[in-house]
């Protein structure tokens, strides 16, 4: 048993928290808060075949310094996650990893929808959390862009009771934006040949086809106020339809090409204005659902190279709580909407069984981000002073104190 004595709730209340563990171990914890261990329903860890961009190791590590301890993965590797048999290869490997590092993290993982592959989806039902589609392209190649395939894909999920996460671009607009693009090539031109239309158009799809066959929809990684109503729509209709936003898109606007260059590119893109404050406005309305980090690391080398030969993402699960934290500080979330975003809603949506993993955070703590465990050996956030850190996190009975190195080697 863990004790973590003098501990406050979400609440506000003092008392001692008791969490199951094979050691004793009392610890003083006056002036922490316990929240539920963060949920991150978006990563993509790299394993198998972009381990030299992140792997289990280093994604475990920065995952538990984020305070989290489930993660869901994505399948656009190399080679994707589109067979029974390449997902029985990647748990394996992710076993091992996991097993090197000393850090059990829980993780599931998504299945990738292929044209070529969609009779492998009935054999993996009870193996994945959801099937992923691409309905644009992005890193990788799995795309599913036609509307034979995707009414395919949304009639099978339905039929199979299984939930589908889509990549919400229209591969179509970006194609006819690229042919008709005279700009300069520049980072900041990636929010405009992906604008918003590219994004409503893909969700308003995918919600039609949720409506059409009764398919459960998660809406990844939701950027913009037009995306927000769609799925306010959806909701009021009373549709299985479901939204996540990122930190990215909640802590940066498209201003951020000129500090940030290519690590700033990101699918989908950066964007104007206004944006951002909706976004927090529908999770306090309860229209976006849950945050996924969409954690997305790439070299430094890589984001560095002129725009179209940068790929897209950033790594992130590291300090979205803290982001989320310090948002809080700034009154623009509360503690109680914290813990829906990052784990109550996923719980819900995703039918996850319940465990006692927690993390205990202070509130008041202000530090500088300076460095990170993700294997990208960089972050978008280099510098920004945050008030509110997770200072323990608890997995599966085993507390890691986030002040000493976490996990082997
Ligand atoms: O920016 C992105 N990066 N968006 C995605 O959809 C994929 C991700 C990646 O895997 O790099
Ligand atoms: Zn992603």
């Amino acid at each position: 048993m863990i004790i973590f004595q003098g501990a406050r709730t979400m609440f506000g209340e003092q008392t001692d928290v008791r969490v199951e563990s094979d050691s004793d171990q009392v610890i003083d914890a006056r002036g922490l808060t316990v929240m539920p261990a963060v949920i991150d329903p978006h990563v993509h860890f790299r394993t198998p075949g972009l381990e030299y961009k992140e792997d289990w190791r280093t994604g475990a590590k920065a995952a538990i310094r984020g305070g989290c301890t489930l993660v869901f993965d994505m399948p656009n590797t190399r080679p994707p996650t589109f067979t029974a048999a390449l997902l029985a290869e990647k748990k394996a490997l992710i076993d091992s990893q996991l097993d090197e590092t000393g850090i059990p993290l829980r993780y599931d993982l998504f299945f990738g929808a292929d044209k070529q592959h969609l009779n492998e989806i009935p054999l993996v039902r009870d193996q994945v959390i959801g099937i992923k589609v691409f309905m644009g392209c992005s890193t990788g190649n799995l795309v599913m862009d036609d509307d034979e395939s995707l009414h395919a894909v949304f009639s099978l999920a339905a039929r199979e009771k299984m939930l589908v996460a889509v990549h919400a671009e229209d591969e179509h607009l970006i194609q006819e934006r690229k042919a008709n693009y005279k700009g300069p090539m520049r980072y900041e031109a990636h929010s405009l040949l992906r604008d918003v239309e590219v994004a409503t158009t893909a969700v308003a799809k995918a919600i039609a086809l949720s409506r059409r066959y009764g398919t459960r929809l998660y809406v990844l990684h939701i950027s913009s106020a037009e995306e927000v109503e769609l799925i306010r729509a959806a909701k009021q209709e009373g549709l299985p339809v479901f939204a996540e936003t990122t930190p990215h898109h909640l802590f940066f606007d498209d201003s951020a090409y000129a500090s940030l260059g290519g690590k700033a590119v990101v699918n989908p893109p950066l964007r104007h204005g206004k944006n951002r404050e909706i976004l927090f406005s529908a999770i306090r309305e309860k229209v976006i659902d849950t945050i996924g980090s969409d954690h997305a690391p790439h070299t430094l080398e890589e984001k560095s190279r002129a725009y179209g030969e940068c790929p897209s993402g950033m790594p992130g699960i590291e300090f979205m709580l803290p982001l989320l934290l310090n948002a809080r500080h700034e009154g623009l979330l509360s503690l109680e909407e914290i813990v829906s975003l990052t784990s109550q809603r996923a719980r819900r949506i995703f039918n996850i069984p319940s465990y006692d993993d927690v993390v205990l955070v202070d509130l008041e703590k202000r530090e500088t981000v300076t460095r990170t465990e993700s294997k990208c050996a960089w972050t978008p956030y280099q510098g920004l002073s945050l008030c509110g850190w997770p200072v323990y996190t608890v997995l599966k009975g085993r507390c890691f104190n986030l002040r000493d190195r976490v996990g082997n080697g």
